[in-house]
């Protein structure tokens, strides 16, 4: 295992579209190690999301956990889940801004509208295909992971950047 160095904005990995991934690749020993260098890393930062481009790798492959977290205290826990080629199959019509972070966009928060609810499709690590229905903050952050692997991070998606904050500020007047 690994803790690997996470690419920050303005590297232009973030901004590449990310390939992907062969079916046959992902139970490759190469493939196991880089999903948990990736879990570990995103462990490591107490992040509740990681995609591959930030650690480097322009693959479609994102790993997504919500435990007790620090970083984002209040809300639901989601199991340890990895999505490699994921496709969001539909999404609801109602938006809903929250709050969001990002390890590649150090120290800051911004009010992010996404929509409620989404069913996805993707492979998991075992390459079997899995489809999921999530709803807020689940859904949140995959919507914020697919958009890693498309080059987009949350600033672009935000409506209003004044709302943009460092997170001491955040927590002493926003939270
Ligand atoms: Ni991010």
């Amino acid at each position: 295992m690994a803790i690997l160095k996470v690419a920050r904005l303005g590297h232009p990995v973030l901004r590449t579209p990310s390939e992907a991934v062969a079916k046959e690749v992902i139970t490759s020993k190469k493939m196991q190690q880089f999903i948990d260098d990736m879990i570990e890393t995103m462990h490591e930062y107490d992040g509740v999301g990681l995609a591959a481009p930030q650690v480097h790798v322009n693959q479609q492959i994102a790993v997504i956990e919500v435990k007790e977290n620090q970083r984002y205290p209040k809300e639901a826990p989601v199991p340890l889940t990895v999505l490699i080629n994921p496709r969001i199959l539909r999404k609801s019509e109602t938006f809903v801004d929250d709050w969001e972070g990002c390890l590649s966009i150090p120290d800051l928060r911004g009010l992010v509208p996404r929509v409620q609810t989404l069913e996805l499709e993707a492979y998991n690590r075992k390459a079997e295909k899995i489809k999921i229905s999530a709803a807020g903050f689940f859904a949140r952050v995959i919507q914020h992971e697919c958009d890693h692997l498309l080059g987009n991070v949350y600033v672009d998606r935000m409506r209003d950047l004044k709302t943009l904050s460092f997170l001491q500020e955040f927590m002493r007047y926003l939270y």
